[in-house]
């Protein structure tokens, strides 16, 4: 977006088995870190009609290269991710009218996200939403995190996923797609255990956004990674998101405290603003929820997979957004924070409700609450999940 960047994206096919990408990709792939030289700038590397890719300098971040890197679908709809934080910095698909324009939140340039935008597009990691008071156990071990949001510690911490720069290996053979690999070091921001992370982007000709995330640690430790991509599905960040229509399959959610950490309670959404079983628009109840929707949906799910859990759609564009996960959670983020200090590469404000997310985890402060799903993470265990975003016109 200018709030919502001017490229249009979608994409989909994520890669079963990572590995296979790694083998595949040698022919067709760039290794990000081993592309230096100047005339990289702006390459195209086209391996079928139907899947483009291209990578360009972006800048650098501790002293590592950062890319931007633009993957196009058959449709020449486009998504545009970097490997600086994994960020989804634009997703330009048509409307109604055909007219263009990015659906997220985002920036032209890098320095927009060196000014620590509250995590536009990012990856969140290594544990999504907030731990209370920045301290969970494991066993008889006590792991201390910093307290970035009040009392609390949220989003990964004071340097989270969102802040570093991923490795990253690109295919263009099927669907465009982007694998970021990241290292997260024993005690990196107070977590537990070297925790080796994958993320693979891919974009389909259905114009789905995949997301396969995968982690493997040599210490117990807690994962919940998630993407927080800000949609606004009118294109223009300076039309509110309050007459977007939500329908999420929820019958319960988790009621917060003040400091936004879940009491521990699976409320019924029956009778509550926060009951999306039939779609709403935003606007109609938020009123009535104390600081704007901020909370953790406990998704109903049919069975263990990946499964449609939300639809936003939003009539002025003729945009719809569905999103596909197989976590057990959906924290449901109306942009409350956003207050006008943020502008858009294009210069404008960025005010309250200019944008949502619907951010797929699992539970807030998880690791203190051991009747939630858990989000521990053994040595020999693989972490893996996949969310899957799609635009689409309504009928
Ligand atoms: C959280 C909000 C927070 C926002 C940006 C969301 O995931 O739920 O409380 O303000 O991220 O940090």
């Amino acid at each position: 977006m200018a709030g919502l960047s001017s490229k249009n994206k979608n994409n989909n096919g994520y890669m079963k088995n990572w590995h296979q990408l790694f083998i595949v990709s040698i022919m067709v792939t760039t290794l990000a870190a081993a592309c230096n030289n100047a005339e990289e700038k702006k390459e195209t590397v086209t391996a079928a009609p139907e899947a483009k890719l291209k990578q360009e300098k972006w800048g650098s971040v501790d002293g590592k290269d950062v890319y931007l890197y633009t993957l196009t679908n058959k449709s020449g709809a486009e998504v545009t991710i970097t490997n600086y934080g994994g960020i989804v910095t634009s997703w330009v698909s048509p409307d109604k009218n055909g007219i263009k324009s990015s659906v997220v939140l985002g920036f032209d340039s890098l320095s927009g996200y060196l000014a620590r935008p509250p995590y536009f597009g990012a990856i969140i990691g290594r544990y999504g939403n907030r731990i209370a008071k920045g301290s969970f156990k494991i066993d008889t071990a006590t792991y201390t995190l910093a307290k970035n949001n009040g009392a609390n510690h949220l989003h990964g911490g004071d340097k989270g996923f969102d802040k570093v720069v991923w490795d990253a290996i690109t295919q263009t053979t099927g669907p465009a797609s982007l694998t970021l690999h990241y290292l997260s070091k024993d005690g990196e921001e107070g977590y537990p255990g070297n925790l080796k992370v994958n993320v693979t982007y891919t974009f389909t000709d259905d114009n789905e956004l995949n997301m396969e995330y995968s982690a493997e640690t040599d210490k117990p430790t807690v994962v919940n990674l998630t993407n927080h991509s800000y949609f606004n599905l009118t294109g223009d960040p300076s039309t509110t998101i309050l007459n977007h229509s939500l329908q999420v399959n929820a019958d319960r959610y988790t009621p917060v405290d003040k400091g936004l950490i879940p009491t521990g309670e699976l409320k019924d959404v029956k009778g509550t603003p926060f009951d999306f079983l039939q779609p709403h628009t935003i606007g109609e109840r938020i009123a009535a929820v104390d600081g704007g929707y901020d909370h953790n949906f406990v998704l109903t799910k049919k069975e263990k997979g990946v499964e449609l859990v939300a639809t936003l759609s939003d009539s002025l564009s003729g945009r719809k957004l569905e999103v596909f996960t197989e976590e057990p959670g959906l924290q449901f983020y109306s942009g409350n924070f956003l207050d006008g200090t943020i502008k858009t590469s294009g210069g404008k404000a960025i005010n309250k409700y200019a944008a949502l997310c619907l951010e797929t985890q699992h539970f807030p402060d998880a690791p203190n609450q051991p009747a939630f799903p858990s989000t521990i993470l053994k040595p020999g265990e693989k972490y893996h999940t996949i969310t899957k975003y799609k635009i689409s016109l309504n009928k």
